[in-house]
């Protein structure tokens, strides 16, 4: 049979083969496929099991710091099951014609890629989509990508990345949904469900890759690759809940984290691999290891060598090696020594063939590389006007004095200054893998297509992103002064955030703060539009400018969806999901904090405070204006007393006070105010999006149950205890209205 397989070289005789022996009854069988695995598993030796177990890099884009330059004569030799940075219709089927047709058993590769935020037309960074709190966008967003990923041979993409981060030095922040559970549980659900759309094995689908397994976000000192510890509380209560929601929601793989934690590292970490994700969550579908994370183990001092690395992998709970090649390398004489049980390896094969087949890979392995489908589905009008109706939703208005915003479109002379008012590059942000930043609207651009034709638009760069010169100041200051308003575009570059990207400072960089402080003193009303990849400490422009958007990095179409909101085409509804600190000493912020046993009182020294520094953060978490402005009522509720059986329904007047139509993200919070164990003092625990029309007014309604009120209690067990609460309505976590009910 082998030799068969082995001379016809083509999949189809696999799946012939496959065919007739799954007619043959196999003890395993079970679930869909498991009768064609349980075949294909029997043809495989165990050199080409592994080789399913091992992904490798292609040279089209690297991430890391290793590369294997003979990727292609590893997929000729079965020595490679799936492939990353490959993508494009031909490319990636002249890579699956070398394993369906070169290899023994012709079995197709799985095609891996960073698509985390669109692939081609680029949407806003994750966390600026998370600003949006607009879960039907994000899902959307998600979901073009996919068709977009899937048309250029694209199975596989590595998202979402749900780790949450209360640290704003990690550059990865910019890559998540914030510092939120319950936020970044919901985001993290209508990602997948975004990729996955109709289900693993639709055409325009892509399968979902939940990272980076578990409380990567949490490194110390913000700096990336570092170690994390916690207790078991706070990372079940706080770090897996995002993780778990997208598997919840379907995802069919994982991927460990770099970080250690409790010492030890996540993809030799049995605890997390195994115990949690599979038999406390039963997810079934494969799990890769983060880049070389396998390798990376020796340098962690858990592993002396690549075979003790490997074994302590694959015996952890690790399908899959991302480009360490160490399951290459040691797996077969681990083995073979009896050292690490077949079984181990079989169980891996089986999860990721499985995938495979579902994908329809073994019905047609070309079958997403289609340029046909290519080219009608990239970047089409469509998809770009999604991503402009994202990215204006994804916009906070961070402040408004005298509602400088929106400006007047007939506006004569508008001046637009600053390093990135006019930096196509960064407009799409860092992870943007196969987006063109050539293609993106710069906010000059989308100002100029935006002003009435008798509006001058005058535009000098300022200064560098990130050097000391001050050489173009002079110009800057030269137009500001005939300007009637300035649009001051400051911030990061968009390689300051995402991956090996840590900041010790939190300032603006280079000498922008001064280019600022010299165009404020010009005296013209001034608005700026701050582009970055975290929350930045800027407490003297929160102070000093009168209006202040934060835009993040919006993607392709940046310019224009800025644009929409200065000129008040839309008005902005964004709430920031992530606590801007006053100053980096403040780190870690979070609005869910807890109470201490000497909460804050200025008028007591030996309180819990800082002596040079004010506890508050200088936006809080859920913060955000409206050129409109809502007005809450009291809270009322359906009863001051529950027992778990029933449900609350929590209401709350909002109205419209304001002259313009727009969106308010009506927040709940909840405090258990005493437990077993400490709670946060406030945790979210819903919100809506709502519009209103100047002067409407919307009775807001959410329900409470037993599980809103549910945690790990002192024994660890999941449930709510008797006792006050408190509830909370607002439109951020800082201006918010209270009641209190009882839990029987
Ligand atoms: C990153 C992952 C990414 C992988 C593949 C790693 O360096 O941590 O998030 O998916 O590279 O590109």
């Amino acid at each position: 049979m082998n030799n068969l397989v082995c001379k016809l070289n083509s999949v189809s005789v696999v799946a012939i083969t496959l065919f007739v022996i799954s007619c043959q009854q196999s003890p395993r069988a079970s679930g869909p496929f498991e009768n064609q695995i349980d075949s294909l598993l029997a043809l495989m030796t165990l050199e080409e099991k592994v080789g399913q177990l091992t992904l490798f890099t292609s040279d089209n884009d690297v991430t890391g710091p290793t590369i294997r330059e003979n990727y292609k004569d590893d997929i000729k030799a079965g020595r490679v099951g799936a492939i990353f940075n490959a993508f494009g219709a031909a490319y990636t089927r002249k890579l699956q014609e070398i394993a369906v047709k070169e290899t023994r058993l012709g079995i197709p590769l799985l095609f891996g890629y960073d698509v985390i935020h669109g692939h081609r037309t680029i949407f806003p960074m994750p966390l600026a989509e998370a600003s949006s709190w607009d879960l039907e966008s994000i899902e959307k967003s998600a979901r073009i990508a996919a068709d977009e990923a899937s048309a250029e041979g694209l199975h596989w993409t590595f998202a979402p990345m749900c780790d949450i981060s209360r640290d704003p030095r990690w550059g990865r922040i910019v890559e998540g949904a914030g510092e939120d559970v319950y936020l970044g549980s919901k985001i993290a659900a209508a990602r997948v469900k975004g990729f996955q759309g109709n289900g693993v094995g639709e055409l325009n689908s892509v399968i979902a890759c939940v990272k980076h397994f578990a409380a990567y976000g949490a490194a110390q000192a913000g700096r990336d690759y570092h170690t994390t510890d916690m207790s078991d509380r706070v990372l079940r209560e706080v770090y897996l809940p995002p993780y778990k929601a997208a598997i919840d929601a379907g995802a069919e793989t994982v991927m460990t984290s770099f970080n250690e934690i409790d010492g030890v590292p996540a993809t030799g970490n049995k605890y997390l691999m195994t115990d949690i994700l599979r038999k406390e969550w039963n997810f079934d579908g494969f799990v890769v290891t983060d880049y070389t994370s396998i390798m990376e183990m020796i340098a962690h001092g858990v592993a002396e060598d690549s075979s003790a690395a490997a074994a302590l992998a694959i015996e952890a709970g690790i399908d899959m090696d991302m480009q360490a090649g160490f399951f290459n390398d040691a797996l077969v004489n681990l083995v073979k020594a009896g050292k690490v049980k077949e079984d181990l390896i079989n169980e891996a094969a089986r999860r990721i063939l499985k995938t495979k087949f579902e994908l329809g890979l073994f019905d047609d392995p070309y079958r997403y590389s289609n340029p046909e489908r290519e080219k009608e589905t990239v970047m089409k009008a469509e998809y770009l006007e999604a991503s402009r109706d994202v990215a204006r939703k994804s916009i906070v208005l961070l402040k408004n004095d005298k509602q400088l915003l929106p400006l007047s479109k007939t506006i004569k002379r508008l001046a637009v200054i600053g390093p990135l008012a006019n930096a196509r590059k960064e407009m799409i942000g860092s992870w943007s893998g196969a987006g063109d930043w050539k293609k993106a609207i710069t906010l000059l651009e989308g100002i100029k297509a935006g002003v009435s034709p008798e509006t001058q638009v005058l535009y000098a760069k300022g200064c560098n992103i990130d050097d000391d010169s001050t050489m173009y100041f002079k110009e800057a200051i030269q137009i500001a002064k005939q300007a009637d308003a300035i649009l001051l575009a400051v911030g990061e570059g968009a390689w300051m955030s995402g991956e090996a990207a840590s900041r010790a400072s939190l300032d603006l960089p280079g000498v922008q703060q001064q280019l600022v402080e010299e165009i404020q003193k010009i005296g013209k009303p001034v608005v700026l539009v701050l582009m970055n990849g975290r929350p930045l400490t800027i407490n003297w422009i929160d102070k000093t400018i009168p209006a202040i958007l934060e835009t993040w990095f919006l993607g392709t179409q940046a310019g224009h969806a800025i644009t929409d909101v200065i000129f008040g085409n839309h008005n902005p509804s964004g709430k920031l999901p992530v606590t801007f600190p006053r100053s980096v000493g403040q780190i870690p912020i979070f609005y869910s904090m807890k109470n201490t046993g000497r909460p804050l009182d200025l008028k007591n020294k030996y309180t819990s405070k800082y002596l040079d520094e004010s506890n508050d953060p200088l936006y809080p978490f859920g913060f955000g204006l409206s050129y409109t402005t809502f007005e809450y009522g009291d809270i009322s509720l359906s009863g001051k007393e529950i027992t778990a059986k029933d449900k609350l329904v929590v209401s709350c007047k909002v109205t419209n006070t304001g002259k313009h139509a727009g969106d308010e993200v009506v927040q709940l919070y909840v405090r258990d105010k005493v437990g077993s164990v400490t709670r946060p003092v406030m945790e979210l625990k819903g919100f809506q999006k709502l519009s209103f029309q100047p002067g409407e007014s919307k009775n807001v309604e959410f329900t409470i149950t037993d599980a809103d009120l549910s945690f790990y209690r002192k024994d660890m067990s999941i449930g709510s205890e008797p006792g006050l609460f408190e509830v909370f309505i607002g439109g951020n976590s800082r201006d918010v209205k209270k009641a209190e009910f009882e839990l029987k």
